[in-house]
């Protein structure tokens, strides 16, 4: 391999789908591989959701279509991938990002909390990899990013159920990594610790010095994380220079 910049991180000629890129961290993540170059499907629950982003992309000179769905609906994660295919002939990156989080102590998990976490975070993920990982096999070249939490692995308790789904999403990178390497198609999960977005900003805006107190003691930086930072690692692991790291789970938390 050419060691060049644009041939380690370039991603001219792939296309890409990133759920849940209406805003937040899938927004970023987005934007970032639409600046290496990829074909951008930008998801929100509905087509109206995903205008900022989608202008923000062709303003930089990218190409990004609109996509929508409810993730919680059976059957939505495969749409969404053959939907793709049928527009561009191709998914090559695809990005698992949406998620539906409810907070709750298990014994306060309602029946809706616990149905509409599973639907969105397991199935949709099982449905997504079912429909994207046997076309990149065919075609000899795939990436799938899964984002993840340092929940899933040190879950704390008024997140259990979230926790649980995110710990089960990663075992399903690990296995389909191991399943699909020889195909040159690679699966790995990028673990944000707490990142400034609209998921905590009722937090955030409810209690301002609270909130204050609360990162400076989340982690080592002492400060949550911005969805940009989470970019660089996405586009990493899309990328050529991705070539040899399937199955991995990278942290992204601000040291902990
Ligand atoms: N923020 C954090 O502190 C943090 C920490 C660790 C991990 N994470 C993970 O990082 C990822 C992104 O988080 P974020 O904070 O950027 O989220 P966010 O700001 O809450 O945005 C959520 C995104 O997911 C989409 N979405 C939500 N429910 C959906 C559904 N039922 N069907 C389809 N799409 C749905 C939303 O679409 P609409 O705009 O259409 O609603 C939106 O694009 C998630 O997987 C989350 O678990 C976040």
């Amino acid at each position: 391999m050419s060691l060049g910049l644009e041939n380690l991180f370039g991603l001219s000629g792939r296309v890409a789908l990133v759920t849940g890129s209406s805003r937040g961290i899938g927004a970023s993540i987005a934007k970032g591989l639409a600046s290496a170059g990829a074909e951008g499907f930008v998801h929100g629950q509905t087509l109206d959701a995903t205008r900022t982003t989608c202008e923000a992309i062709a303003q930089a000179d990218g190409v990004a279509h609109a996509i929508g769905g409810n993730l919680a609906e059976k059957g939505q994660g495969r749409n969404l991938v053959e939907t793709v295919e049928q527009r561009s002939g191709q998914l090559d990156i695809l990005v698992i990002n949406a998620s539906a989080q409810v907070n709750a102590s298990l014994a306060d998990l309602t029946d809706e909390a616990l149905e509409l976490q599973l639907a969105v975070n397991l199935r949709a993920t099982i449905e997504l990899l079912q429909a994207s990982l046997p076309p990149m096999a065919k075609r000899g070249w795939g990436r799938v990013v899964s984002i993840g939490s340092i929940n899933q692995d040190d879950p704390k308790g008024v997140v259990t159920a979230y926790a649980a789904t995110k710990a089960a999403q990663h075992n399903l990178i690990r296995s389909q990594a191991r399943e699909y390497a020889s195909h040159n198609v690679l699966l790995n999960t990028l673990s944000p610790g707490l990142i400034d977005t609209d998921r905590n900003a009722a937090r955030k805006n409810g209690d301002p010095d609270g909130w204050v107190a609360y990162t400076k003691q989340i982690n080592w930086m002492g400060r949550a994380g911005e969805a940009d930072e989470m970019v660089g690692a996405a586009v990493f692991l899309a990328s050529p220079a991705a070539s040899f790291i399937t199955g991995q789970s990278i942290t992204l938390s601000g040291g902990s």
